[in-house]
């Protein structure tokens, strides 16, 4: 894969000097830690971008027959789902469409289930919405991440407890959830009549023999569920890409779909349009490669840390371009490992215990890099290590 090397030149969040210096102490670091790629964008994306800059101007857009038809032929291609153009909602971002769905339909107190160490902006908008952070933390099993299914069935069966936030892929520890799993989510939701919202935005990247299955293959058992992804992580387009609310159930649809057109959230940008259409058409064969060094990056961690008899752990990843490394043999103490690792490996990665305590000891470090700075950077974290 082909890095972008012009990147740098751009006021990235990674490597804005006030946020390093605020997140790490200092701005001489490598930073490995927001989940975006160093790599350059698929060429007909560019070339689609392009020509649309150049051809016209931006007046107001609206997303052709030409855009739902390559989207329902992608999402039938990867993953075999018959999308209903009707049941599709667009907003700015995923945490737009999951702070709109809390309010429409709990009420502040009301207790929202999460599975920890999990994506931070889960908790936040939790908090920012004034409802109470329900935690179903996931167990470690043999280096293996579990959902705790007894627990869950706890939380659920509580009155107060309104909504379960899955997050399948699962960042940060790689967990894709298989079938059974997710059949038994669903049947604790349905059991409880949970509201369920699934956020698959790390859907495409999903590594070696695992297979990602999205909880809408379910809807016909329980459709009380929402469904937000978008393809910002597929192809690198963060900066630029909408988020997409699926929503079976006719009238939670119908409720959302209020909200997002009071607040006029669905507006169609042009250059996303036109990115997302190109990938939906012409992404797949980048993607595939994306993935190939992926795995090739998580084997070269692996390899550097047997070989070099380190005493940090790596869970082994089933999907997303993250990689979460165990510190619990070197350190007692989360804070203390961050500060340590950060000053003596000079690598910028997220604290574990960023993603709730159950995160404490671990590191989630982004591999969506060369291979040449994955070996470096894990070479300087096990040095760091080797305290
Ligand atoms: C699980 C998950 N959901 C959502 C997002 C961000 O999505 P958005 O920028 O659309 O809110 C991320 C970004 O890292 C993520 O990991």
């Amino acid at each position: 894969m082909k890095i972008d090397k012009k990147i740098k030149s751009l006021p990235l969040t990674k490597s804005n000097p006030k946020t390093l210096e605020s997140l790490f102490g200092r701005t001489d670091i490598s930073p490995m830690w927001v989940a975006d790629m160093d790599f350059a964008i698929a060429k007909p994306i560019q070339k689609a971008l392009i020509k649309r800059i150049t051809d016209s101007g931006f007046a107001y857009e609206y997303k052709p027959e030409s855009f739902f038809k390559a989207q329902k032929d992608w999402y039938k291609k990867q993953y075999q789902l018959d999308l209903i153009r009707e049941r599709i909602l667009f907003s700015p971002t995923i945490t737009t469409t999951i702070a709109v769905i809390i309010e429409r339909f709990t009420l502040e107190g009301d207790g929202i289930i999460t599975q920890p160490p999990v994506f931070m902006e889960f908790r936040d908008v939790i908090r920012k919405t004034k409802r109470k952070i329900v935690k179903n933390a996931l167990k470690l099993v043999d280096d293996h991440y579990e959902i705790d299914f007894t627990d869950l069935e706890e939380k659920a069966r509580s009155s107060q407890n309104k909504v379960l936030i899955l997050c399948n892929p699962h960042n940060p520890v790689g967990r894709v959830w298989t079938k059974k799993e997710l059949q038994k989510i669903i049947s604790i939701c349905k059991k409880n009549d949970i509201l369920l919202i699934s956020d698959e935005i790390h859907k495409d990247i999903v590594l070696f023999e695992n297979q990602f299955t999205s909880v809408l293959s379910f809807a016909k058992d329980w459709d009380k569920i929402v469904v937000c992804t978008s393809e910002a992580k597929t192809f690198n387009i963060p900066g630029i890409s909408d988020a997409m609310a699926i929503i079976p159930n006719e009238n939670i649809h119908n409720s959302v779909k209020e909200i997002f057109n009071k607040y006029n959230l669905g507006r169609t940008n042009a250059l996303t349009r036109v990115a997302l259409e190109t990938a939906y058409k012409e992404g797949e064969s980048w993607l595939k490669k994306l993935i190939v060094t992926i795995e090739d990056n998580v084997h070269i961690i692996d390899k550097e840390l047997r070989s070099n008899n380190s005493k940090i752990k790596l869970i082994k990843p089933e999907g997303t371009y993250q990689v979460w490394l165990d510190f619990r043999a070197l350190f007692d103490d989360s804070k203390e490992m961050f500060n340590y690792i950060t000053k003596n490996s000079g690598i910028g990665m997220n604290a574990g215990h960023w993603f709730g305590r159950e995160g404490a000891l671990f590191m989630r470090m982004n591999i969506a890099t060369s291979s040449e700075k994955v070996k470096k950077a894990i070479l300087s974290i096990i040095k760091a290590g080797n305290k």
